[in-house]
């Protein structure tokens, strides 16, 4: 393979660019030519496709965010639009592309894949909901930023004795809620894969204030409610003081974590092996400390799950 190109798709993760840079350094290093595609699919469709040096990806491992940029693009769903962006790849003699994203990006890429452009998917989301890896890049940086919040949340929750409950990304995916209540200490945890009655909530809260403790903190993933409608159904059990935070995309901000820049120059790297021995149609991941590739139609088949151990662990520590 002689040309690739890259492009970042969906939510932006930290961690994305140490990715893209990966892509670009380990392409080079091979004597492949590397191309940037803009604004993710929208890019490739409006043929917004630049070649990338070395110098290209310098003074960006340590940046948040995509300098590629991404765009949500649902038109590429359609055959025919699709066809134009495989057009300006062919134009261009590009054969192979990388995609940083989640799995809805993976799904452009598994179609084009099918239509003749290899393709290979790197994991990059805060959710950490992708199949096929033990951690999407993004994940450990955003589980700082709400651990970080947490702590100062709990200083100003025990000067005044209040109930705070905290909202965290996550619409289909308890992860970092889970993740960053264990990690925070957080009294209770609300993910959407678990229905949890708000009464016993309300008890737990109860029982604690019984026993002499001055403030509680609640992780509420989006994805089981807002953090204020958690807060009205709260007020219906108990009287507490109670105030609300939505941390909201401050989450998907700041400069990645090491973990998150190691990750994605792993799989950057790893990417691009792939697409030089000629493989397409897979997502690289981690998985116990290895690099590892799925088939897009295995990492489809089959739903995230949350880890119910560490689920119980946090109920168990939490008491
Ligand atoms: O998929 C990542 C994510 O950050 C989700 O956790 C969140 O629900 C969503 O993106 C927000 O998307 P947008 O930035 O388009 O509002």
């Amino acid at each position: 393979m002689k040309k690739i190109a890259v492009l970042t798709s969906g939510g932006d993760s930290p961690g994305m660019n140490a990715a893209v840079r990966a892509v670009v350094r380990k392409a080079l290093f091979h004597d492949v030519e590397v191309y940037g595609v803009y604004q993710g699919y929208l890019g490739l469709l409006n043929n917004n496709i630049k070649p990338m040096e070395r110098g290209s990806v310098g003074d960006k491992i340590q940046r948040g965010g995509t300098f590629l940029q991404s765009a949500r693009c649902p038109e590429f769903k359609d055959r025919e639009v699709r066809q134009r962006g495989i057009d300006n790849l062919n134009a261009l003699g590009i054969e192979g592309l990388v995609v940083v994203g989640g799995d809805g990006s993976y799904r452009g890429a598994q179609r084009l894949s099918e239509e003749g452009i290899k393709t290979i998917g790197i994991p990059g989301t805060i959710d950490n909901d992708i199949n096929g890896t033990d951690f999407t890049i993004g994940f450990d940086t955003a589980l700082n930023t709400i651990i970080d919040a947490i702590d100062k949340i709990r200083d100003t929750a025990s000067s005044h004795e209040r109930t705070f409950i905290v909202e965290v990304m996550g619409r289909d995916a308890g992860d970092l809620a889970l993740w960053s209540a264990l990690a925070g200490g957080a009294e209770t945890v609300l993910v959407p894969e678990h229905k949890k009655d708000i009464k016993e909530v309300a008890d737990k809260i109860q029982q604690g204030i019984e026993r002499g403790k001055k403030h509680s903190i609640i992780i509420v993933a989006e994805g089981v409610m807002t953090g204020e409608e958690c807060a009205d159904q709260l007020k219906k059990y108990i009287n507490v003081d109670t105030r609300v935070s939505v941390l909201g995309h401050m989450q998907r901000g700041g400069s990645p974590s090491g973990v998150d820049r190691v990750l994605a120059s792993r799989l950057g790297a790893y990417a691009v092996e792939l697409l030089m021995a000629g493989e397409s149609g897979l997502a690289v991941g981690i998985q116990n400390n290895k690099l590892t590739k799925t088939k897009f139609e295995d990492i489809f088949s089959t739903q995230h799950v949350l880890d119910e151990r560490m689920y119980r662990l946090t109920n168990e520590l939490s008491i």
